[in-house]
């Protein structure tokens, strides 16, 4: 059976997707494992990042998509099933990585964001509609070693499909005054969601994202970060820290076409973060 783990922060913009996308290419080529990406995120970014356009319009067309399955419940006759809409090798890496799938979020279903999310979070944590992901997925979480799960810019019913099939959460946090203020909130909602749910998802940790090394005010709450964990409930402060960089930006585009992890991801950096930060999230989870 995979462990999963969600990658949420109900700030947008703070690298949850390029995170997701890189430690996924990572844990497959460098460890050899089995890795699904479940794209949540209606904006489609982690799917832009893993997909061909033309293959990605073709199952939108189907419906396959994430998006389908959390419509069907509004629809007379479901649609959505999981095995036709997982693509199979993703990546823009040497063309494909065997062992990396996705599960696409919809890019038609755009329009009906602003809809969809309102229905969502309306809906309580005790609703039955939490649980639409694990039970579309089955048995197909056993075929893999890890799912990494992105989730969109928010706490509600969509993110929480995803909390409940985590064993764990990692909040990726960009180390600014404005980010950290907002991550008790974060915690006590994860764990409102656990005592109203009675499901496990255990805090993995943050992960610092677009550090910049010459900022006093990164620095000084990168130390707060690490000091503050236990108490604040998130467990730890992961000991890699992703630098900003221009490489890392330009990852998420598709159309270049890498031969390998080091073509995509600069050496030393940001190749050398992304190895050490898959390597210590696989030590949490004990892979
Ligand atoms: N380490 C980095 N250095 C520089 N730019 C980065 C880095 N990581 C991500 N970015 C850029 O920052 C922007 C936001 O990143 P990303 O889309 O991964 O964030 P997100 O948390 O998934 O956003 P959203 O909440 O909207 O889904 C993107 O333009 C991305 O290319
Ligand atoms: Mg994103």
């Amino acid at each position: 059976m995979a462990i999963s783990i969600s990658l949420i922060n109900m700030k947008g913009g703070v690298g949850k997707t390029t995170l997701t996308v890189a430690l996924a290419e990572f844990m497959a080529l460098e460890h050899g494992l089995r890795v699904l990406v479940i794209d949540l995120d209606p904006q489609s970014n982690a799917s832009a990042c893993l997909m061909d356009l033309e293959r990605w319009k073709r199952r939108n067309m189907r419906g396959q998509t994430i998006m389908r399955l959390f419509l069907d419940p509004f629809k007379n006759w479901p649609v959505f099933s999981a095995q036709e809409a997982v693509v199979r090798n993703a990546s823009n890496i040497g063309g494909g990585i065997a062992g990396l799938d996705l599960m696409p979020s919809g890019m038609e279903l755009m329009d009906l964001q602003d809809s969809l999310m309102s229905v969502f979070s309306e809906q309580d944590e005790q609703s039955p509609l939490i649980y639409l992901l694990r039970e579309a997925l089955g048995k197909m979480l056993s075929d893999y070693d890890i799912a990494l799960i992105d989730c969109p810019p928010s706490l509600g019913l969509i993110t929480q499909n995803g909390l409940a099939i985590s064993d764990y959460y990692l909040i990726p946090v960009i180390p600014e005054t404005m980010s950290i203020h907002g991550i008790p909130q974060i915690v006590s909602r994860v764990n409102r969601f656990k005592r109203q749910t009675g499901l496990e998802t255990q805090a993995m940790g943050i992960v610092a994202t677009k550090y910049r090394q010459q900022n006093q005010e990164h620095l000084h709450n990168l130390s707060d970060l690490r000091a503050g964990a236990q108490k604040k409930g998130y467990q730890r402060l992961l000991e890699t820290v992703i630098h900003e960089s221009t490489p890392a930006a330009n990852a998420v585009n598709f159309r270049l076409q890498p031969a390998k992890l080091r073509d995509k991801y600069a050496s030393p950096r940001p190749f050398n973060e992304y190895r050490d930060l898959s390597r210590e999230v696989l030590k949490y989870v004990g892979k």
